[in-house]
């Protein structure tokens, strides 16, 4: 599937992540069937996919403790994929699923990535993977109770998770003054990714042909690999970068770089 670059560029200041969903708005069946063709169709990477659940989401979900920091109420989840024997499964899977995260939004959804507080084989069983595949990672789907909850709030830091770091703490490389347009737009899409406990592992070196994504950060990952969130800024910095329009295509790179968005001449 082609990429919607003007339509998923648009709802990425949109995007945030929601764990309280309204039990009593159900998705209406057109915008599951768009939802369901994007999760099959989206896959850019062959050992990298989506599945659409629509049964027993609350079941897939924990707290923290107990049930505190639960994912609840959504009707339905995403469980992302990925086969464990291809090496760049984590930023495979990252890139993959951002872009139905993103698809989502701009269907009106809410969404949040959970890699962490979920049952991993639950979500197997639910979504029905093969041998070699894991779930890494879910998203509830459906729409959020309109106002957060105190628990919400307890979990978001009262906003300052949905917080992100100044440019100048994440670029090396050419200088800003001799950045074209496009790099500016698509090093600030790349900024507002969503990362696991919004650490912002993420760093950014712009040369004359192309941006480098490398991992910026030392220190544990809380079990999830920082490449799986440096695959989420990569499909925001491509989205941004095409959309206003410079083309390119991704080189993958051994740690601690992760890839180079090579522009097309
Ligand atoms: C790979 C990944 C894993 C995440 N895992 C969890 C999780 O287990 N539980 C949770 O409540 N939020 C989780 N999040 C959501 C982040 O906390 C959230 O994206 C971050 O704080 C930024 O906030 P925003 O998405 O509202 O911009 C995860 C996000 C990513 C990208």
């Amino acid at each position: 599937m082609d990429i919607p670059f003007s339509r998923w560029h648009l709802v990425i200041e949109k995007r945030r992540s929601r764990r309280r969903f309204d039990p009593n708005l159900p998705i209406a069946p057109e915008v599951l069937t768009a939802l369901d063709k994007v999760c099959n169709q989206f896959a850019p990477f062959p050992h990298a996919r989506a599945r659409l659940v629509t049964e027993s989401a609350e079941s897939v979900f924990k707290g923290i403790i107990g049930s505190l920091g639960k994912v609840k109420g959504a009707p339905a989840f995403i469980a992302f994929i990925g086969d464990m024997d291809d090496p760049l499964v984590q930023e495979e899977v990252g890139y993959t699923g951002e872009g139905i995260i993103l698809e989502a939004t701009a269907l009106g959804l809410n969404t949040c990535w959970v890699g962490g507080f979920f049952r991993p084989e639950v979500a197997a069983s639910l979504a029905k993977v093969g041998k070699k595949e894991r779930v890494l990672a879910v998203t509830p789907v459906g729409y959020a109770q309109k106002s957060e909850s105190w628990e919400e709030k307890l979990m978001t830091g009262f906003g300052r998770s949905h917080k992100r770091l100044a440019l100048s703490k994440l670029v090396t490389g050419l200088p800003g003054e001799k950045w074209p347009d496009w790099v500016n737009v698509s090093l600030e899409a790349a900024r507002l990714a969503p990362s696991a406990a919004n650490r912002q592992p993420w760093g950014f070196d712009v040369q004359d042909d192309g941006i480098t994504v490398f991992i910026r950060t030392k220190g544990l990952g809380f079990g999830i690999s920082k490449r799986f969130d440096c695959g989420i800024a990569m499909l925001h910095l491509e989205v941004a970068a095409v959309d206003s329009g410079c083309k390119g295509e991704w080189e993958f790179l051994a740690s601690p770089q992760v890839a180079k968005f090579k522009i097309r001449s």
